[in-house]
């Protein structure tokens, strides 16, 4: 970890207190000018419509209207953009100030623990994926070299850790939700877990706490993402398999995993490419083998007001599938796909962590 300059962590810090506050105090003010409102109150009344990809752009269209007569609505959207954006207006030159501490950190060679880094320079980056600057992080998730001490002792730290930002409610743990979710997998123990866009290597360290004796394999498309995870895994010292892999192509021979992790992962692409990602899970789970998948509720689980809250980071946040991918509702397609005793719950009080299962027959 490193020491910001009094500078740089005030900065951070005055934002990690704005999104809170915003995302609370002044987000009730809000909700509750939604459900007075005569429009607001039928839509709460009546909301157990259903969402699909066709529909959901019209009916959050309407939701989205009522929240906008807000003062304190579009007062609360202002902020949450201005912490968005501001997160690296700072958090880059308070990094830069320590670039050589944090090159170090980047390229510091921990001792081998058994795990591997495998990247493909062939691999075809899809073109939905080509160019996004997610979350409005500069150059997307490898435009920055030191992206990874920027998140760990920046944003992460000062902001993100304090929540109230997308689906993730103020005060939540986004680390220690990672363990609770993936401790919901059904059975005790797993002999491999293959996480489908990991990133780097904080879900499937979630994985390793709960599943000590599990084999881990971790894929993503980023390079950045996956040299970072290799290096906190061996810091670590849990062994980790990290591939540079497409989610729908991961090379795997059929039915050679127990369990398939997918946290944080659908809201980042396109419905068809979700879909054709979660048969690639169907085709390399052994029979009886669990998938467990993590992303923002489905529009249909939350309140309207809600709803426009969730819908906002698609055009705000860098997040273009955000709002299609909460009009679908993934146990339905993971019936679909062929997996039994699927499930769907919130372990959060307004939806969010949304958690889906289901198991591959035997
Ligand atoms: C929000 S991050 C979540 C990372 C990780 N699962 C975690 O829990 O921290 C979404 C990840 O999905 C990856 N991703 C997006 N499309 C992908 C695809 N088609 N195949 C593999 N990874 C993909 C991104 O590169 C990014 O690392």
């Amino acid at each position: 970890m490193i020491n910001l300059s009094q500078r740089g962590r005030a900065g951070l810090e005055f934002l990690g207190s704005l999104q809170p506050y915003s995302s609370s105090k002044i987000r009730q003010i809000a909700k509750k000018d939604f459900n007075n409102d005569s429009d607001g109150k039928l839509m709460t009344e009546s909301h157990q419509d259903q969402f699909t990809l066709k529909n959901w752009v019209s009916k959050i269209k309407a939701y989205k209207k009522v929240a906008h007569r807000s003062l304190a609505y579009r007062h609360e959207r202002f902020y949450q953009r201005y912490v968005a954006e501001e997160n690296f207006v700072r958090a880059i030159p308070a990094i830069e100030e320590k670039r050589d501490e944090a090159e170090k950190i980047v390229h510091i060679s921990h001792k081998d623990c058994g795990g591997s880094l495998e990247l493909d320079q062939d691999i075809k980056i899809p073109e939905y994926y080509e160019g996004v600057e997610w979350h409005l992080e500069p150059g997307g998730w490898d435009g920055y070299d030191l992206a990874g001490p920027m998140f760990m002792s920046g944003i992460g730290k000062y902001v993100f850790s304090r929540g109230g930002f997308a689906a993730v409610e103020v005060g939540d743990d986004i680390r220690n939700q990672r363990v609770r979710v993936t401790s919901h997998l059904p059975k005790e123990n797993y002999n491999c877990i293959y996480e489908m866009g990991c990133g780097g290597a904080t879900t499937l360290a979630a994985c390793h706490k709960n599943y000590p004796e599990a084999k881990l394999i971790g894929s993503d498309l980023s390079p950045s993402l996956l040299k970072a995870g290799h290096n906190v895994a061996k810091a670590m010292q849990i062994p980790i398999h990290f591939k540079q892999r497409d989610a729908r192509k991961t090379g795997e021979p059929d039915e050679t995993v127990d369990a398939v992790v997918m946290y944080a992962l659908l809201h980042e692409m396109p419905v068809s490419v979700c879909i054709e990602s979660i048969k690639e899970a169907f085709r390399i789970l052994k029979p009886g083998g669990d998938i467990i998948i993590n992303d923002p509720p489905p529009f249909s689980a939350v309140d309207p007001f809600q709803a426009v809250i969730l819908d906002w980071d698609t055009e705000n946040r860098g997040e273009p599938f955000f709002s299609e991918t909460c009009s679908m509702e993934w146990d339905k397609v993971l019936n679909d796909i062929g997996f039994i005793n699927t499930k769907s719950f919130s372990l959060g009080k307004k939806g969010y962590p949304w958690v889906d299962i289901g198991t591959k027959p035997l």
